[in-house]
């Protein structure tokens, strides 16, 4: 396989299949952990390979932005989700919520950006009045709102590889949609497919993600601006 480059903050990540070219030990989602949320658990037997490759606080170890990550509380990392099927279903993440900002009584916020491959991003209210599909490709940015727990889909036939923006030191929140055995709505082949472990299916409002420049030239030019992931 050939080696390619991520453009990040100022520095170029060799990139080679699911490998980042950095000191980073990613984490990963075994099929195993995943049965938890998918449409059809025993196809995950199959599967032998993690996932999808947690890299955490990219920005923290190369390029331009770890000092000031650092100085505004924020931490960037790189997600890497194969591309494939666990029967019908589109590979995936577990999904999580995140916790509470004490001073709001709102949940974090969350800013992702794609930077290679098409993704589906679901997100939905934790009160389940609304379900979005978000659909984002190279260059775009979708924002997880406060209140509302996500996945994010590969909807296409390359690994997916996104970066996020986030708040530095929480804990993301797996427990209420491992209950529910994922999100409300599942993605397959044929389209969207209602999860029964949920009560109520907000009708899914389908949008495009909005394009910008990376969010390490954005973060560069104005840090105290993404101080709004913090509260
Ligand atoms: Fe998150």
């Amino acid at each position: 396989m050939g080696v390619n480059f991520l453009d990040s903050c100022g520095v170029k990540i060799p990139i080679s299949g699911v490998n980042l070219g950095i000191p980073i030990k990613p984490a990963v989602r075994t099929p195993e952990e995943m049965k938890a949320v998918a449409y059809d658990p025993a196809s995950l037997d199959s599967i032998k390979e993690p996932l999808y490759y947690m890299y955490r606080d990219v920005w923290g170890v190369v390029g331009e932005c770890g000092n000031l990550c650092k100085k505004h509380g924020l931490r960037y990392d790189i997600t890497i989700i194969q591309n494939g099927f666990m029967g019908e279903e589109y590979y995936k993440t577990l999904g999580h919520i995140h916790p509470l900002i004490k001073e709001k009584n709102e949940t974090y916020p969350e800013l992702y950006e794609v930077l290679s491959g098409k993704a589906a991003f679901l997100i939905q209210k934790n009160d389940l009045t609304d379900f979005q599909v978000i659909f984002a490709e190279e260059g775009t940015h979708a924002l997880i709102p406060p209140d509302y727990g996500h996945a994010t889909v590969n909807i296409g036939n390359t690994p997916l590889i996104m970066g996020n923006l986030v708040a530095d030191g929480f804990l993301s929140n797996y427990e209420p949609i491992l209950k529910k055995h994922g999100m409300a709505y599942y993605v397959l082949k044929s389209g969207l497919k209602e999860n029964p472990n949920y009560e109520e299916h907000p009708k899914p409002f389908k949008r495009r993600a909005t394009s910008g420049p990376s969010l390490s030239l954005l973060f560069k030019k104005d840090p105290s601006h993404y101080e709004r992931l913090l509260r």
